[in-house]
């Protein structure tokens, strides 16, 4: 497998993108260049004349990409912040792995690390025959699984986990984020997750609203997803 990681969550809104943008600065601060990739994002606002979805500019900022790479960092745009296969059925849109891989080979040329968020949770519709466990098997990178920490968190990661190995994914490594700052036993609860998931905790995130993302990046060990230059 190349360099980089596939970043997923017990759920949607659950800080895939906070924590991509996070790994960005950690890695940039033991001077990894990590390029992100949102391949299929569902929800556009205009920017500066163009559409483009939140969580592709976060990850843009974080990188400090320019306009100009909005289009290889999302190939796949659709316009309502709806499931995916249904905002691309609405538009006419089939979705397909060949632009995103394409987009992604664009982007290796620029970087040995790519940071590429998923959509939603880890198996998600992308069309009839197509899903976001087919992508992440073509993205072919090891995965890092954000937890939200909330009531319910255990049984979504362990599911999650189960999915990986059934795609043949290895778990590179899992963030805690605390989404629910008032959640009961969260240290039980993390520790259950120290205990079953087969990857390292690669940081717990605190709850902080209005927190920039490098803000969290001292929370996240990186070091053992650099594995050696290819
Ligand atoms: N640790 C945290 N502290 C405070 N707010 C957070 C935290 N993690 C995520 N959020 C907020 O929760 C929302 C969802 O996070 P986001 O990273 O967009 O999730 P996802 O990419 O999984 O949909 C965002 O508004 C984000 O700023
Ligand atoms: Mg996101």
């Amino acid at each position: 497998m190349s360099r980089g990681v596939f970043v997923t969550g017990t759920d949607t809104g659950v800080g895939k993108t906070l924590a991509a943008c996070a790994l960005i600065h950690a890695l940039a601060a033991r001077g990894v260049r990590a390029l992100p990739m949102k391949p299929v994002a569902a929800g556009a606002a205009d920017h500066g004349g163009r559409p483009a979805n939140d969580d592709t500019l976060a990850l843009m900022e974080a990188a400090g990409l320019g306009p100009e790479a909005l289009g290889r960092v999302t190939p796949v745009l659709l316009r309502e912040p709806i499931a995916p296969h249904i905002a691309a059925r609405r538009e006419g849109v089939r979705i397909a792995l060949a632009p995103i891989l394409a987009a992604l080979a664009l982007l290796r040329e620029d970087t040995g690390f790519l940071i590429v968020e998923g959509v939603g949770g880890f198996c998600v519709p992308l069309g009839q025959r197509l899903d976001t466990v087919d992508l992440a098997r073509a993205v072919a990178l090891p995965v890092v699984l954000v937890v939200g920490l909330r009531l319910g968190c255990l049984n979504h990661a362990l599911l999650t986990a189960r999915a990986l190995e059934a795609a043949g994914l290895p778990l590179a490594g899992w963030i805690a984020n605390t989404i629910d700052p008032s959640m009961a036993a969260m240290g039980e609860n993390v520790q259950a997750l120290r205990e079953r998931l087969p990857g390292p905790l690669l940081g717990h995130l605190p709850h902080h609203p209005g927190a920039r993302p490098v803000e969290f990046a001292s929370r996240l060990a990186v070091e053992s997803l650099l594995g050696p230059a290819p």
